[in-house]
């Protein structure tokens, strides 16, 4: 496994690889890697195949991080990550720094982004203005560093896998974009790198993401139920783990995400819910 730290390297071997005809698939994160990543890395693993290249970037984003949410603390630890990427069979691990990913950017100097104007607006982009700005940025970049023919993004961030496709779409990215399923831990609870920041009485409590998904699904089964009235439910289930302080819960149609009035069996779901200043996110087609 090669570990690729510069952008002008990265290219070079990307741009070889495309040479002698082989596909890259790529899986672009911010390290702390769990479960739900490998699975990304497996899924691109299998679109490229084993005469494939599969690259996973590890790269905390400094640009999709509000001056209020806390980039330094986010959890890193680069030598396990690299372990694991090894342990799945990766090809090569790029870790860039600031200065190579935004050039200029430490003296005032960077000023170009890439911004998705209609999909990043509500829910997550309500709640984190800068937030998607940031991630079609960096991931734009990621694509003309490492000219992927694959992109694997996980539906537990499904707001922005639905800005990367649209993005990948307005721009013309020759690159396919898969999104895999979401990966649970035995109660539920879907992995992510902020679970870490839970103490064991808000990790116990914060599996009522999962049980709001699942109680929603059960309440429009057989019936239609008022946006309004489920969202309301839902604030009274969510009372049962007292640490949970809800951001938002929101019913859309998966392709436009707006709001819809009536929920429905097949609507989609998603909520942001804060445990102490961690905030987690989860969704499901209902
Ligand atoms: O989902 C993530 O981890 C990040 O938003 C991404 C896509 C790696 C961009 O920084």
């Amino acid at each position: 496994m090669r570990i690729v730290p510069t952008v002008a390297a990265m290219q070079k071997l990307a741009r070889r690889w495309k040479r002698a005809g082989g596909k890259i698939g790529f899986v672009p994160t911010m390290g702390y890697l769990h479960d739900g990543h490998l699975s990304l890395v497996r899924e691109a693993r299998k679109r490229v195949g084993k005469s494939g290249v599969v690259v996973v970037s590890i790269y905390v984003n400094p640009t999709q991080f509000a001056p209020t949410e806390d980039l330094s603390k986010y959890p890193r630890d680069l030598q396990r990550d690299l372990k694991m990427c090894r342990g799945e069979g990766v090809d090569v691990v790029f870790t860039p720094g600031d200065a190579e990913i935004y050039p200029g950017k430490a003296e005032g100097k960077y000023s170009t982004y890439v911004v998705e104007e209609n999909l990043g607006r509500v829910m997550e982009g309500a709640a984190r203005p800068v937030h998607f700005r940031g991630v079609t940025t960096v991931v734009a970049k990621l694509f003309n560093i490492v000219l992927p023919d694959v992109s694997v993004f996980g539906q537990k961030d499904f707001q922005q896998a639905a800005i990367i496709q649209r993005m990948t779409r307005d721009l013309n990215f020759p690159v396919q974009i898969i999104v895999a399923p979401t990966r649970r831990e035995a109660d539920g609870l879907a992995m992510s790198s902020r679970n870490k920041y839970l103490d064991a009485e808000q990790r116990a409590q914060a599996v009522i993401l999962f049980h709001a998904l699942q109680a929603a699904k059960t309440a429009v089964a057989k019936k239609f139920v008022s946006a309004a009235k489920l969202k309301q439910d839902l604030r009274e289930f969510l009372t049962a783990a007292p640490l949970a302080r809800l951001d938002y819960v929101e019913f859309f149609d998966p392709e436009t995400l707006q709001p819809v009035a009536q929920v429905k069996r097949g609507t989609h779901m998603a909520l942001a819910v804060f445990f102490g200043k961690t905030r987690l996110i989860d969704n499901s087609q209902l």
